[in-house]
């Protein structure tokens, strides 16, 4: 069996922390070095090395996946939706420029493999609002649907031309309890709960009847480590795969809570991400990775509420 080492870049954020810890459990701690700009997460403390990086110097980073004898990077720093809306050329130097880098070192060094996540973002308001295919018409309308999909291109490229094999997903809105939400127009699914528990009540930046692609971060880890183990000749997709886990609105998710809180209320006040919702679909296609690699979700809004719950 092949000894991996793996760089997870972006390790503090809400994704990170969960993966990282997922990584550790499957190729043991010392073998899954934590790489971020801000410190450690506290989640992260004590179970396994982490080293500081700042991924836009690419020198820095190359002298890194030496040293540490890296095989393998997933790349999680970028800057989300709605932040991405208020620095859009922020948005779009860290999201692309941190991606060349990686892919230009995992050329160089001949590494294993390179995971690099994608988004729903990527969709425009000209793409099918329902059932959202993998192939379709995609004029994205924010800085970040731009970045990602042009970095899907960057990451097919490095394939055809150089046989780097890069792997990417394109998570619909994420929702989790261990580590909070960085800056994205979904985050509204997470405040969500921590509102309802201690305040009771909900403002929502989103209209009650916005429907977006939603997944609960233990199916988003099980998907990325399902894609990164399967073997190279099922995976068909090297730009990013459509995947799907539920799909539902404040009101639907606001009616789920008050199952468990009864005197929870919601109310709405729409603002800016409410453009950057709207043009995006209401529900994903993703028969191309349940062909591919056998993709299947384990949480609906039900299954997902009840688990928050019982973490938070
Ligand atoms: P996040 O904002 O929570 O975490 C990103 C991490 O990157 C942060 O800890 C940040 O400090 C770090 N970072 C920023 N600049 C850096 C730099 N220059 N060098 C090193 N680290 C830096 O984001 P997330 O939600 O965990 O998202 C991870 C990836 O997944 C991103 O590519 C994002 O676009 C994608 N994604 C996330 C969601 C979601 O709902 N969370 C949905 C679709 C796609
Ligand atoms: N959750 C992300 C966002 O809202 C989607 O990529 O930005």
């Amino acid at each position: 069996m092949i000894r991996e080492k793996i760089l997870v870049i972006g390790a503090s954020g809400q994704i990170g922390v969960e993966l990282t810890l997922a990584l550790r459990k499957i190729y043991g701690n010392a073998n899954v070095v934590a790489s971020d700009l801000r410190e450690e997460n506290d989640l992260l403390k004590g179970t396994g090395p982490y080293v500081s990086i700042d991924v836009m110097n690419k020198e820095m980073l190359h002298v890194q996946v030496i040293r540490q004898n890296i095989t393998q990077i997933y790349l999680l720093a970028a800057i989300l939706s709605a932040t991405g809306e208020k620095n859009p050329n922020l948005a779009w130097s860290l999201n692309m420029q941190s991606l060349l880098n990686v892919l230009d070192i995992a050329k160089d060094e001949k590494l294993h493999k390179v995971y690099w996540p994608s988004s729903i973002a990527v969709f425009g308001p000209t793409s099918p609002k329902k059932d959202c295919p993998q192939q379709t018409i995609i004029e994205p309308i924010t800085v970040y649907g731009i970045s990602k999909y042009a970095g899907e291109f960057w990451c097919n490229y490095y394939h055809q031309r150089w046989g780097l094999d890069v792997r990417s997903i394109r998570y619909p809105g994420l929702i989790s309890y261990k580590s909070a939400p960085g800056g994205g127009t979904t985050d509204y699914a997470v405040e969500i709960f921590h509102e309802a528990l201690e305040e009771k009540k909900y403002e929502c930046f989103l209209q009650e009847d916005t429907y977006l692609p939603m997944m609960y971060m233990p199916d988003a880890i099980k998907a990325t480590i399902e894609l990164m183990e399967a073997p190279e000749a099922k995976i068909k997709i090297r730009t990013s795969y459509n995947i799907s886990g539920m799909s539902f609105s404040p009101k639907e998710i606001a009616a789920e809570i008050k199952k468990h809180i009864p005197e929870f209320s919601i109310s709405y006040k729409p603002d800016y991400r409410q453009q950057i919702a709207n043009s995006w679909p209401q529900s994903i296609d993703d028969s191309v990775a349940r062909n591919d690699w056998d993709w299947k979700e384990d949480f609906n809004l039900e299954k997902m509420t009840k688990d928050m719950f019982e973490n938070l």
